[in-house]
């Protein structure tokens, strides 16, 4: 099995890949791709965009979602939005106000992108196994925020003028 990588060499190879990557959208896929490759636990790993006071279902890897658009407020992600904080569920069962993606979700990591102070978007990763996430995976995805965020407002912006990302 392939060693667990730290923090800061994920960081690395996020900011190589994004170098690499021909366009917005590749960066934010290629960050999805890391994830979830060197995250086993992490189940279901995406990126939102907030457009037109929204949440736009961006790159994801694992299950299909019904959720591909989120009003602010409602379930895990709108409420980080709205509530402007990173928000770690260890048990999704015990929340009145959660959208679920898949039955087999256990626990769910919220980490808001901000692109010159402004939230663009946010990185929602799904576990299986109940109380996944630590402060650990939150430090990380908030080093990797500035990697995507430019990527974010750029594509978020698009899908408020043409409707794609
Ligand atoms: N669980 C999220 C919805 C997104 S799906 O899990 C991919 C929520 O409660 O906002």
């Amino acid at each position: 099995m392939q060693r667990r990588y730290t923090n800061q060499e994920l960081l690395e190879l996020a900011r190589k890949s994004a170098a690499r990557a021909e366009n917005s959208l590749e960066v934010l896929e290629n960050m999805i791709a890391l994830l979830k490759e060197h995250r086993p636990d992490w189940d279901w790993v995406g990126i939102y965009l907030l457009s037109n006071n929204r949440l736009v279902l961006g790159p994801y890897l694992g299950a299909a979602t019904d959720h591909t658009e989120i009003p602010i407020g409602r379930g895990v992600c709108g409420t980080a939005v709205g509530e402007n904080r990173n928000i770690i569920v260890d048990d999704v069962a015990a929340l009145s106000n959660y959208l679920a993606c898949s039955t087999a979700t256990r626990s769910e990591i919220v980490v808001l992108i901000r692109h010159d102070g402004h939230v663009v978007g946010q990185f929602d990763i799904d576990s299986d196994r109940e109380a996944c996430f630590t402060h650990e995976d939150e430090e990380l995805l908030k080093l990797l925020s500035p990697v995507v965020a430019q990527h974010c407002f750029v594509l978020a912006a698009l899908k408020e003028q043409c409707g794609t990302v």
